[in-house]
C-alpha cells in the first residue's frame, strides 16, 4: 500500500536514500531546535472550528501573485533533486504542474533552468542565490526570465551557511555525475574537493556574496521586470522594508531550521509580519508544514499560501514524479478536509476567528 501521509513518505524515502543524502535533506542546524519547533509550534495551536455552515460545495483553489492554483500549497526551493531520484527536478516540475500548483526552482538544481522549463506545465519561480561573481548572478536572472520563470525569489537568510553537523560528520559531497548545473557556464558547478567537513558549506563559503544587502534588492529589481519575493524573513521590520524596497512578496522562512538555530518557528513569526506589511505585499510561509491543518492555521494568520520543502523530496525519493504527485494530492485532500471541518467552503472563508 502507498504511504497515506507525509510522515510515511519520509520513512519510505529514508529506506531508499543513502545516509549522506537522507541526512542532507533531513537535517537542521546545530541542535535542530528550530527544525523541530517549525512543526511543533503548529501542534500547539488549537483550531476553534465553526459549525452549521453549508460546506457541501468546497474548493481549495486560490491565486498566488495572480497565478490560479488548485490549492494554497506550493513547492519550496530545495537543492539537488537528483540526489533523491534520477529524474530530479524534471520529475518535480511535472508533478507540480499535474497537481495544479507552482514550483520554486533552486539555483542549486541538478538540472538546468532551461531543461526544467522545457518540462514545466505550470508556473515556475526561480530562487536566486547571489554569487560574488555578479556577472554569473546576472546571467542566472536573465536565463530564468528568458526560460519563462514568472518571478524571482531572493533568498536572504543564507549568505553564510548554518552548521548542519550531520553534513560535517558525513563530509557531504555530491555523487559523481551530479553538479550545480546552472553554474556550469561560470565554471562554478563543483564543490571544492578534499575539504574536512561539508562540501556544500565549503562551496557556499567560497562563492556566495556575504555583502548582500538592501541595495542589492534594488539592484535585482532593476535587472528584471519579474516580481521579486524575499525568502527568509522572520522580523516584521525586515518585512516592512521588503515592501518599501519594491518586493512583491515575502516568504516567512527560517530555511527549514537549517540556518540560525533557535530562530523562531515561522508560524510564530507570521502574525507580526502580516500586520507589518498591512496588505501591501503577499505573504507566504514555509517550514514544518506536514498536515492540512497546518495550512489552514497559516492561512488563518494571513498567509496567502504555504510552501513545502522536505515532503516533496520524500515523495521524489520514494517514487519519482508519482511520489511528488501523491504528496501534493495528500496535502490537497487534507487541506480540503481541514477547511470543511472548520466550516469553510473556500480559502477566503478561513479567518483569524479560527485561532483567536
Ligand atoms: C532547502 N531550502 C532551500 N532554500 C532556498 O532558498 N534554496 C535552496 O536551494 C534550498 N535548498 C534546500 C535543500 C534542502 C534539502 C532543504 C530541506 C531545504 C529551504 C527550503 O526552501 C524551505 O525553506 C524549507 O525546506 C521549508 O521547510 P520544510 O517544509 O522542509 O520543513
Ligand atoms: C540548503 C540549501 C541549498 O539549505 O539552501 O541546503
Amino acid at each position: 500500500m502507498d504511504p497515506i501521509n507525509l510522515y510515511e513518505y519520509e520513512a519510505l524515502a529514508q529506506a531508499r536514500l543513502t545516509t549522506m543524502a537522507y541526512d542532507y535533506y533531513a537535517s537542521g542546524a546545530h541542535d535542530e531546535i528550530t527544525l523541530r519547533e517549525n512543526h511543533a509550534a503548529y501542534d500547539r495551536i488549537p483550531l476553534r472550528y465553526r459549525v452549521l455552515r453549508d460546506i457541501s460545495q468546497r474548493t481549495t483553489a486560490t491565486t498566488v501573485l495572480g497565478h490560479p492554483l488548485s490549492m494554497p500549497v506550493i513547492v519550496a526551493p530545495t537543492a539537488f533533486h537528483k540526489l533523491a531520484h534520477p529524474d530530479g527536478e524534471v520529475a518535480t516540475v511535472r508533478a507540480a504542474g499535474q497537481a495544479g500548483t507552482l514550483m520554486i526552482l533552486s539555483t542549486l538544481s541538478t538540472t538546468s533552468i532551461e531543461e526544467v522549463m522545457a518540462a514545466a506545465t505550470g508556473p515556475v519561480w526561480f530562487q536566486l542565490y547571489v554569487y560574488k561573481d555578479r556577472g554569473a548572478t546576472k546571467a542566472l536572472v536573465q536565463r530564468a526570465q528568458a526560460a519563462g520563470c514568472s518571478a524571482l525569489v531572493l533568498t536572504v537568510d543564507a549568505q553564510i551557511w548554518g552548521r548542519r553537523e550531520r553534513d560535517v560528520r558525513n563530509r557531504f559531497q555530491l555523487p559523481a555525475g551530479l553538479s550545480v548545473r546552472n553554474l556550469m557556464p561560470a565554471g562554478q558547478e563543483a564543490f571544492p574537493a578534499d575539504v574536512p567537513g561539508s562540501g556544500l558549506a565549503a562551496y557556499v563559503a567560497s562563492l556566495f556574496d556575504q555583502t548582500l544587502s538592501w541595495k542589492d534588492v534594488e539592484w535585482l529589481c532593476s535587472l528584471t521586470d519579474l516580481p521579486v519575493l524575499l525568502k527568509g524573513v522572520v522580523h516584521p521590520d525586515d518585512a516592512r522594508q521588503a515592501a518599501d524596497t519594491g518586493a512583491a512578496g515575502v516568504i516567512v522562512s527560517n530555511h527549514g531550521g537549517r540556518q540560525l538555530d533557535t530562530a523562531p518557528a515561522t508560524i510564530e513569526a507570521l502574525p507580526a509580519i502580516v500586520e507589518a506589511v498591512d496588505g501591501k505585499v503577499e505573504v507566504l510561509i514555509d517550514g514544518g508544514i506536514r498536515r492540512g491543518t497546518d495550512v489552514v492555521k497559516a492561512l488563518a494568520y494571513g498567509a496567502k499560501a504555504v510552501a513545502v520543502g522536505r515532503p516533496v523530496l520524500w515523495g521524489l525519493a520514494a517514487d519519482g514524479q508519482r511520489g511528488v504527485e501523491k504528496v501534493l494530492d495528500i496535502l490537497r485532500y487534507e487541506v480540503d478536509l481541514a477547511m470543511g471541518l472548520c466550516g469553510c467552503a473556500g480559502v477566503s472563508e478561513i479567518g483569524r476567528d479560527l485561532i483567536d
